[in-house]
């Protein structure tokens, strides 16, 4: 009885469920489209038809409900060959507006791809009943939702929670309290640091609006028509927003309810790692170190001098280290074995792994945490650098400054991660308590997503200043209404006093007359 009940169940849920989801992501970056990809296939296994549209070669599994659209050629176009001292020397004003101009650029790319005239040559009436947004990397394909006639629409970002999100959907973005993604902060800041902070947080968000929104909603009209409205008008169609974000891995803040906080949605336990990397680990018996600059960055295009101290530092430990290098290099030690490709998440859940060498991004900084392992950051960009503060903050690893590496450094650095246990205590400690929770992330995402298909969006969520401008919302005229009437009052009284002053010495200059 039970089983059939429940079956009855299960079926009349699922079938009032079966959603005709767009998913759509501008983002170059593979380790988006990864995430972006874990919430795809959770989706698909509820039953959900999903196209997911981004510029990446489709690396998900083949399902009848699941269909990619590849933006191709973006990858291509953006110039790949960035040089890393380059990048890494940027002042935040320079890597915000270079990221900005990237997203235009790749933008350019994406509304003249194959991919994306495919999409727009759907049937006129085609019915998609919810559309998802990756808003990391801008507006570019927000009139798609003017395309497929204003379905329930819901934002996500892998970003973890950049302030310009913050700010779009209605969030403080806490400008003294938490460090901008593009400075090496910790949440304890000095006045300088919280002056600089606040400046870098304003200047960044308010040249989205005034650079990158009005540039792309030029491009987007050749497209997409003259008649679309304004990028602002189609976010604020975006009833709730699921960020990469999480109390436990990141700085704890206040989220509006329309913030749902699905941070680490991508880790799991680990799955069956393939025989050659196994047995590595398995006789890895002094124990393992992971060694991956993730996938935008490749280590082999680290310069030759820092690659030697490396290997150098390597070959004076007992441990094995595993390297993930794009390209075939020569002379290593026998403890340092090269792949061009790693299951990274599954390797980190091997007991013998002792230690995570990576640039501090968040989806593998976020990985390592899941799986209790220590890391030294080695930052080149954006949120690396806070994402390593953070990590020296709480003790749960090192960072190496790439720019300084030396064998010493490093060897110094690995011996110290690994021999102090107090940042293995740490990170076993913080994986326990993100794992202690009623759901895990990735579910959260799910129902928040249904949710929202479930009551046709969910603007009942949005806090009412989310559409008021920021004056209005935080006071400033009502500040500056005050500081007026406080100066006039002072005037008066200081008009007062000088009038009676002048009556009593005048009447003085009476007596003594
Ligand atoms: C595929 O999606 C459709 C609705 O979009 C649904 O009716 C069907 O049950 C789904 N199939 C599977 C195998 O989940
Ligand atoms: C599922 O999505 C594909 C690709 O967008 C589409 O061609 C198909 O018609 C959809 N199926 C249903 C049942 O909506």
């Amino acid at each position: 009885m039970c089983t059939l009940f429940l079956l009855i169940v299960l079926t009349s849920v699922k079938s009032v469920l079966c959603a005709n989801i767009l998913y759509v992501s501008s983002i170059p970056s593979p380790s988006h489209h990864i995430w972006n990809g874990v919430l795809t296939m959770a989706l698909v296994k509820r039953g959900h038809n999903v196209t997911l549209v981004d510029p990446d070669i489709d690396k998900l599994p083949k399902s009848d409900n699941y269909t990619h659209i590849f933006l191709e050629g973006v990858y291509e176009s953006l110039d790949i060959s960035y040089d890393l001292n380059d990048m890494a020397s940027y002042s935040p004003i320079r890597m915000s507006i270079e990221f900005q101009n990237w997203c235009t650029f790749g933008c350019n790319k994406i509304l003249r791809s194959e991919g994306l005239h495919n999409l727009l040559n759907y049937p006129p009436d085609f019915k998609f009943d919810l559309i998802i947004v990756d808003v990391t990397s801008g507006p570019c394909l927000y009139p798609l939702i003017h395309r497929f006639k204003y379905p329930p629409t819901i934002a996500v970002t892998a970003f973890l929670l950049p302030s310009y999100v913050s700010y779009n959907f209605g969030n403080n973005m806490y400008p003294t309290s938490i460090p901008w993604y593009g400075l090496p902060y910790t949440a304890d800041m000095n006045f300088v640091e919280r002056t600089f902070n606040v400046l870098y947080m304003y200047i960044d968000t308010a040249s989205r609006y005034l650079n990158q929104y009005r540039r792309e909603h030029d491009i987007t009209k050749k497209i997409f028509g003259e008649n679309i409205p304004s990028m602002e008008e189609f976010e604020r169609h975006m009833s709730l927003v699921l960020t990469n974000t999480d109390p436990i891995l990141d700085y704890p803040q206040p989220l509006a309810p329309n913030f749902i906080s699905v941070g680490g949605l991508h880790t799991h336990r680990s799955n069956e790692l393939p025989p050659d990397l196994k047995t590595i680990l398995d006789n890895a018996k002094n124990g393992a170190i992971i060694f991956s600059l993730g996938t935008n960055i490749r280590s082999d295009k680290l310069d030759k001098r820092t690659q030697r101290a490396l290997i150098d530092a390597f070959s004076k430990i007992p441990e094995t280290v595993i390297w993930k290098f794009e390209s075939d290099i020569e002379n290593l030690p026998k403890n340092v074995i090269v792949r061009k490709w790693l299951p990274q998440n599954d390797a980190l859940g091997h007991p013998n792994v002792k230690l995570f060498i990576g640039h501090g991004g968040a989806l593998s900084t976020q990985e390592s945490f899941y799986h209790g392992v220590p890391m030294i950051c080695v930052p080149f960009i954006v949120d690396q650098h806070i994402n390593a503060k953070l990590i020296i903050e709480k003790k749960l690893g090192l960072s190496i400054d790439f720019t300084r590496i030396t064998s010493g450094y490093v060897l110094q650095t690995v011996r110290e991660v690994l021999d102090n246990p107090v940042y293995f205590e740490n990170v076993r400690r913080l994986s326990r308590i993100y794992k202690d929770k009623p759901q895990t992330a990735l579910e959260k995402a799910v129902f928040w997503t249904e949710y929202v298909i479930r009551h046709g969006g969910a603007d009942f969520l949005s806090f009412p200043g989310r559409n008021y401008p920021y004056y209005k919302v935080y006071g400033l005229d009502i500040i500056l209404f005050l500081l007026v009437i406080i100066i006039l009052i002072l005037l008066i009284v200081y008009k007062i006093i000088n009038l009676v002053l002048n009556l009593l010495i005048s009447k003085r200059k009476i007596k003594v007359n």
